[in-house]
Order: C-alpha cells, then sequence, then structure tokens
C-alpha cells in the first residue's frame, strides 16, 4: 500500500519528469494510470479518473487545452478553463498528480512548424474528422507527446469520444507504443445527455431538447438490433431530429465498433454516432453494441 498524498500539481515537463524518474528508480514496476483531459472537467472525466485508481498504483492527470486540436474558428479562446475547480475533483478522487503546461511549454515552436501525426485516412476521412480539418492530428499529436512525458504503463479514454478512442488505439498499434489503452463508457446526465464541457454553452432551451440526440441514436441501435436495415433506421432517425428546434444535424452513421468502417447491415460490434449543433454548440454522442 503506498501512503495517501496530496495531490502534487506539475507545470513544467522537467519538473514532472524528475517526480516520474524517482518512482521509476524507487518502484519500477508501479503501475501508472494516465488520463489526459482539457480541463472543465466533469463526472465523465472524474469516472476515468475513478476507473484508473482502481486499476493502478498511481494516477496522473493532464489539463492542457491543445490549440493544435481547434481550427482558427473553433472555441479555443472560449474553451472553458476552471483549474481551481479541477484540482478540486482531482484530490477529491485520489489522483497523484496532475501535470498542467503553458501552451509555450508544450509547443516550443509555431504549431505549423512541428513533427505532426497524421491519423489513416480510413479513420478519420469521415465523421468528426470530416467536419473537422486537421482535429485528430492535433489530438494524436499532443497525445502522443503527453505519453512520451508522462510514461504511463496504461492511459484511459472515453467512449464519449469514439473516432478518438479508436484513433488513439490504431496510433498506439501502428507506432508500438509501450502501453495499454483502456476505454471507459460514456457517463450521462440523468435525462441521458453526454456529459461535455461544452454543455455549459446550451439555453435553457437547448438544453431541454438536448437529450432527444440520445434518445434518438438508442431508437436506431434497437431498430437495426431487430434487423431493420441501417438504411431504414437512418431515415427514420433524421425525421426525429428535425422535430428537435434548432438542431442541425452533421452526421449520423452504423459503424464498425472497431475499425468505424460504415455499414450497410448492422453486425456486432456497431455503433452509431452522431453531431449536431444545437444553436453554436457543437454536441457528439453514440451507442455502442459490443
Ligand atoms: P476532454 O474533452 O477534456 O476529454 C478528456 C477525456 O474525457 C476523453 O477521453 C473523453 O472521451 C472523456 N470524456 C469526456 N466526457 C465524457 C463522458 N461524458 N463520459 C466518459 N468520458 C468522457 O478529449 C479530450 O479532452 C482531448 O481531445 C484530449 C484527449 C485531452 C487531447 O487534447
Amino acid at each position: 500500500m503506498k501512503p495517501a498524498v496530496d495531490t502534487l500539481v506539475f507545470e513544467t515537463v522537467k519538473a514532472y519528469s524528475e517526480w516520474r524518474e524517482k518512482l521509476r528508480a524507487e518502484q519500477p514496476d508501479a503501475i501508472v494510470g494516465f488520463v489526459p483531459t482539457m480541463g472543465a472537467l466533469h463526472q465523465g472525466h472524474a469516472t476515468l479518473m475513478r476507473v484508473a485508481r482502481q486499476e493502478c498504483d498511481y494516477v496522473v492527470a493532464s489539463i492542457f487545452v491543445n490549440p493544435m486540436q481547434f481550427a482558427p474558428h473553433e472555441d479555443f479562446d472560449r474553451y472553458p478553463r476552471t483549474f481551481p475547480a479541477d484540482v478540486e475533483i482531482c484530490k477529491n478522487v485520489g489522483v497523484d498528480a496532475v501535470f498542467r503546461p503553458s501552451v509555450s511549454e508544450i509547443y516550443e515552436r509555431p504549431i505549423s512548424d512541428m513533427t505532426k501525426v497524421i491519423p489513416p485516412k480510413e479513420l478519420i476521412g469521415h465523421l468528426c474528422g470530416f467536419f473537422r480539418p486537421g482535429f485528430f492530428e492535433g489530438v494524436a499529436t499532443v497525445v502522443l507527446k503527453l505519453f512520451n512525458i508522462i510514461q504511463p504503463t496504461q492511459a484511459y479514454f472515453g467512449e464519449k469520444d469514439y473516432q478518438q478512442l479508436a484513433v488513439i488505439k490504431r496510433m498506439v498499434k501502428d507506432l508500438n507504443l509501450p502501453l495499454e489503452i483502456v476505454g471507459v463508457p460514456t457517463v450521462r446526465e440523468r435525462d441521458g445527455l453526454a456529459m461535455s464541457s461544452r454543455n455549459v454553452y446550451l439555453s435553457s432551451d437547448e438544453r431541454n431538447v438536448a437529450p432527444g440526440i440520445h434518445a434518438v441514436i438508442s431508437a436506431v441501435r434497437d431498430a437495426v438490433l431487430s434487423r431493420t436495415p441501417v438504411s431504414t433506421a437512418i431515415s427514420q432517425a433524421k425525421v426525429s431530429l428535425t422535430a428537435i428546434e434548432g438542431l442541425e444535424l452533421q452526421y449520423l452513421e452504423v459503424c464498425d465498433g472497431d475499425t468505424l468502417e460504415p455499414l450497410e447491415q448492422a453486425r456486432k460490434p456497431f455503433v452509431v454516432l452522431v453531431a449536431a449543433k444545437l444553436g453554436n454548440v457543437r454536441l457528439i454522442d453514440n451507442v455502442v453494441e459490443h
């Protein structure tokens, strides 16, 4: 049993690495779990940390709003930043260390001059990758950098961002990264809305109708499970989605749960994925059938 510790906060790679090297020297076999985040933490993030806490000797979380994964017109500047509350959540869950670097600590040069990780087209050519060009390069690049800095034995990602999880698993496999990726099921509000740091942007009217998105993709899952053709289930769902006031659909697809290849006829594992804008807020959700 390791003694209870206060949550340590590291702001530089150097300070974190000194801690990590000491840990490696003293406990070479310690299992270190890592939860990368962009902060504005909610119960979804806390659940990843709790799962890591149960499975690992040490838990490290990072809080870094990564400019490389935001397009110029997106919400990098107004992304919610709530560091003091975030640290409280980390403490309550028993996170050992929080890595909270500045942008210049992670990007020593302009982002356009940085080496980047390019995930395969078959994974990022559709779904969010189509609507957010460059997004998964930004995610994969920062996650690889964070893995190299944090040196975890396992890292925890939410199924909420299903395509992101697939991209990271593929990067770990393709680049022989020496760690294990653990996927954690989506944590929802009581009415079904997937928890997201961006939910705070919803007006009260938008918040009231937002759970309809989960209801619709659950109906698609149920329909294809009872052998309705995928195209029929999707057409029906699109009718239901147009009934949601202010909703603008980006995509609704049924895909293979491992490769994300679009499916005509559902076979397990499959995943129903959706992205839609409610007013100015872009929401994504999915349901998986393993
Ligand atoms: P962020 O949106 O802060 O999410 C951090 C992690 O929390 C991701 O693995 C995400 O899937 C998970 N998560 C968010 N909401 C969740 C929910 N309702 N249920 C379960 N898990 C949930 O994803 C990112 O940050 C960034 O792209 C990052 C990986 C940190 C790279 O910058």
